[in-house]
């Protein structure tokens, strides 16, 4: 089969079994898979595909057929310009959490602070955490994830960018975590840091029976949020208040419809400054706040 009759069918394939972008999907996995970009489609398009190359596509194409995630199939994905691996087990990064770590870095860069304390709840990936240390390379990065299946990728991508970001296993609403905030000078109190971000699970009960089949395929653990979708939202605010320096800033992903939700939230525990700002889409998409003293 010639590299173009490959390309037809499989854009046939994955158009006859739903997938959105049938041409993005091809175009990605003919890259990955067959070294193929859009040049060489247009170059080599007559070229025969030797058959274990063909075999290996379609393999790849069957999979995306079934509803698991592209992203998963390629098994890396870029966010802010750098690559993370990704699959089974790990939320995918997306664009709208890049707004998330572009309103951290206007923070620090207002305020003439290169070398901040930097707290990412709720890792995953680690995309938050690599990215803040990568473009601020003299801060300190803590990332803090719980599940055991998400904690390989975090310390691949942590190698993977050559990013020296400190990683704490554990429950972030389990208040025995902030002991790895302790004070060494000031026995039974905490060091104070300049920042917590999150982009913690945030949807709600009734949204999960809505999920994509994609989305699905996500872990639920990175997904479902409580009832309402605002309980990590809670837990943070209160919790761990603690470790945050007065005016030290609270960053937060939420759902397009939670922004009201968490600014009352951040509101009633103790935070100022409180704004709510729109992803690309324009809709609301980050909450921040600064402790008050
Ligand atoms: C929405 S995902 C965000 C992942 C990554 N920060 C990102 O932006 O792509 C939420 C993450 O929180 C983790 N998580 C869920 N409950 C947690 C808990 N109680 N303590 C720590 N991490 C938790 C999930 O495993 C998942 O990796």
């Amino acid at each position: 089969m010639t590299l173009n009759e490959l390309y037809d069918l499989t854009v046939n394939m994955l158009s006859a079994a739903g997938v959105e972008d049938s041409r993005f999907d091809t175009d990605c996995l003919f890259e990955d898979i067959l070294d193929a970009d859009k040049t060489a489609l247009v170059l080599r398009r007559e070229t025969e595909v030797p058959e274990p190359d063909a075999d290996r596509l379609m393999l790849a194409a069957e999979k995306r057929c079934g509803g698991i995630p592209l992203q998963y199939i390629l098994g890396k994905w870029e966010f802010f310009g750098r690559p993370f691996y990704v699959g089974e087990g790990v939320l995918i990064p997306r664009p709208d959490t890049e707004v998330l770590v572009e309103k951290v870095l206007e923070h620090f860069a207002a305020e003439g602070n290169t070398s901040p304390e930097i707290c990412d709840l709720c890792s995953g990936s680690g995309c938050i955490a690599v990215t803040l240390k990568k473009e601020l390379p003299k801060a300190t990065v803590h990332a803090v994830e719980l599940s055991s299946e998400a904690m390989p990728y975090l310390i691949k991508n942590v190698a993977l960018n050559k990013a020296d970001v400190k990683i704490i296993k554990g429950d972030i609403t389990d208040g025995k975590l902030l002991e790895n905030f302790s004070d060494p000078d000031d026995v039974g109190e905490f060091r104070k840091i300049d920042c917590i971000v999150s982009n913690p699970p945030y949807i709600t009960d009734k949204e999960m029976t809505e999920l994509s089949r994609e989305v699905r395929r996500e872990p639920e653990m990175a997904l479902r949020g409580g009832a309402d979708g605002l309980k990590f939202y809670r837990v943070i605010s209160c919790l761990w208040r603690e470790i945050l320096k007065d005016g030290g800033l609270l960053a937060f992903e939420i759902g397009f419809e939670q922004g009201e939700a968490v600014r009352d939230i951040l509101e009633k525990n103790g935070y100022e400054n409180v704004s709510v700002c729109q992803d690309y889409a324009g809709r609301d998409r980050v909450v921040t706040g600064t402790k008050k003293g």
